[in-house]
């Protein structure tokens, strides 16, 4: 894992880019040339050495960057962190799960110390470091879901379980794909889950719920979602359409390679043992084509998935507008070579 942090944008003149090593780690989300949605889930368990997979929370040379431009979207917006009165519990532990990974898996950069309740923690990185009370609110800058959420790369929603569904109750949201926390906060599964399109017929959304359920303390899941972005942008929310959206009548056959970037979601489930709550969290990974076709297999597979998506799902991604242009760049990069299964 290359921890030297790089010094870029996700705005403005977006100069995020993605080393090599970075693109050899990418989580490409395709093991065959079609795409439809399925319930992809699997142990969220240690995967290879280097990969993304390898710790409970991967931390990347994108950190620094990235919390910097969360800082600067919270600034903007307030309403990309909020919080139910009934879900502190779940709060400390959100906080006790990602401290004590981050400093269990990355030793040189993250430290906690405990002396009973009283609490030590350094992110080296950041810069930062507090002695706190654990459960007491009071004793922190901030509430731990935002002082935490500030620390950890991606997004994360705490699910309260109840009823027989799942509400999203708590969140810290800056880097969405174009769904607004403010709007769903306090909305049930198959509520927010509404536009998502093709998936009711499959019965996707109710065989993962009850998946979800029945999530046992210990034996957290994951899995892979994916979508487009125009520039390497991470708030493309629906709060600050009017910054990201117009970008996509931009993209042109010649700068397609430079602009369209694949932008794949690590997802992952925790069951929380105080609360009883769900830790949602939700990794934000960029690729240019550009970056992609470095990788022969990989934009052959690219080219082939976003030829044959279901209209609908082209629509829902927001990917149809730039439909023409991306597959012009897309095209000459396949061969038509048979590729094997598997990413
Ligand atoms: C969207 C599946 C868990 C929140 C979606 C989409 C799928 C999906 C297929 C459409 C994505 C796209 O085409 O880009 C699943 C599955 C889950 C899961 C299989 C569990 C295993 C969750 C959880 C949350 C969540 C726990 C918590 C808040 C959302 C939201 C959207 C979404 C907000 C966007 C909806 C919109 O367009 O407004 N999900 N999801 N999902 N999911 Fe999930």
């Amino acid at each position: 894992n290359n921890l030297a942090y790089k010094l870029e944008t996700f705005r403005d003149d977006y100069t995020f880019r993605n080393s090599p090593d970075a693109i050899r780690r990418f989580p490409f989300p395709f093991d065959q040339d079609h795409y439809m949605y399925s319930v992809n889930i699997e142990p969220h368990k240690p995967g290879a050495p280097g990969s993304v997979f390898e710790h409970t929370f991967d931390i990347d040379e994108h950190y620094v960057a990235e919390c910097a431009d969360k800082a600067l979207t919270l600034a903007q917006d307030k309403g990309r962190y909020a919080a139910l009165p009934h879900m502190m519990d779940a709060q400390w532990d959100f906080l006790e799960l990602t401290m004590e990974s981050l400093a269990r898996d990355y030793p040189d950069q993250f430290k906690l110390s405990k002396e009973g309740e009283r609490w030590t923690w350094t992110n080296l990185p950041l810069g930062i470091e507090d002695s706190f009370i654990f459960g007491d609110a009071s004793t922190l800058p901030m509430e731990p879901l935002e002082y935490m959420g500030r620390q950890v790369q991606g997004d994360f929603v705490l699910l309260d379980q109840r009823e027989g569904t799942l509400f999203a109750d708590a969140g810290f949201i800056t880097s969405q794909a174009d769904w607004s926390l403010a709007f769903d906060i306090g909305m049930a599964w198959h509520e927010w889950h509404g536009p998502v399109p093709q998936v009711e017929k499959m019965g996707v959304m109710e065989r993962a719920l009850k998946f979800l359920l029945s999530l046992q303390q210990g034996s957290p899941v994951r899995r892979l979602n994916w979508t487009m972005t125009i520039n390497p942008r991470l708030d493309t929310s629906p709060e600050h359409y009017p910054q990201w959206g117009p970008d996509k009548l931009k993209v042109t056959a010649e700068n397609a390679g430079r602009k369209a970037h694949l932008r794949v979601e690590l997802q992952g489930l925790f069951r929380l043992p105080r609360s009883n709550a769900i830790l949602f969290s939700i990794r934000c990974y960029l690729m240019s084509l550009e970056e992609m076709a470095t990788y022969p297999r990989w934009i052959k597979r690219f080219h082939r998935v976003i030829r044959d998506l279901h209209p609908d799902l082209l629509e829902y991604k927001g990917i149809k507008v730039y439909h023409a242009p991306l597959m012009a760049w897309l095209a000459p990069h396949d061969d038509g070579e048979e590729l094997p299964l598997g990413t």
